[in-house]
């Protein structure tokens, strides 16, 4: 496990880094504006986690009543099986409570095992299936409840 890690609201300095994550690692890759949109965003968290000055991995979501609606979740390739995509994750679930989140959702290719892997070990569940969402895949529907 890398100890040196930190996790930090998007600012200005990281977007374009984010950016290039997220081009990298997904094939739903946000825009670049979309990214430098979602700074200071009330509805919306993104965190990076940084190591070393260099952004490794990002994680977002955004919030719609007391739900929280995950989008982008990516380490850079190089970096991952560290536990990085846990610490990054984490905090964004515990950033997403702080904001009154009850309910947490996401969409996963059913083939993603490491994705699915991390969810579950963080408490999700899948909850329903999209059979060919996406182009040789279906999705996993997968959400975690918080409860009082
Ligand atoms: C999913 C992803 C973010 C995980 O990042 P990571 O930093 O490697 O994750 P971690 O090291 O914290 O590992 C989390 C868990 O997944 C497991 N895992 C990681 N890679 C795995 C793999 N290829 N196969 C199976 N399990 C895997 C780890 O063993 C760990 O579980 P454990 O603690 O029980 O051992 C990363 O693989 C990634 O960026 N993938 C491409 C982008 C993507 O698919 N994002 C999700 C879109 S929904």
């Amino acid at each position: 496990m890398m100890i040196n890690i930190t996790v930090r609201k998007l600012e200005e300095e990281y977007a374009d880094a984010a950016y290039n994550v997220e081009q990298i690692c997904l094939k739903e890759a946000w825009s670049r504006e979309a990214i430098f949109e979602l700074i200071d965003r009330k509805n919306a968290i993104y965190l990076v986690a940084v190591y070393d000055n260099t952004v490794c991995g990002i994680a977002g979501m955004y919030i719609v009543a007391d739900e929280g609606q995950i989008n982008n979740v990516a380490v850079l390739p190089e970096y991952r099986k560290q536990g990085i995509g846990k610490i990054i994750f984490d905090e964004l679930l515990l950033e997403g409570k702080k904001k009154d989140v009850k309910l947490f959702t996401l969409e996963v290719a059913a083939s993603n095992s490491a994705a699915i892997k991390l969810y579950s070990n963080c408490g999700f569940d899948v909850v329903g299936r999209r059979k060919g969402f996406y182009k040789n895949d279906d999705a996993l529907i997968m959400d975690f409840r918080i409860d009082n």
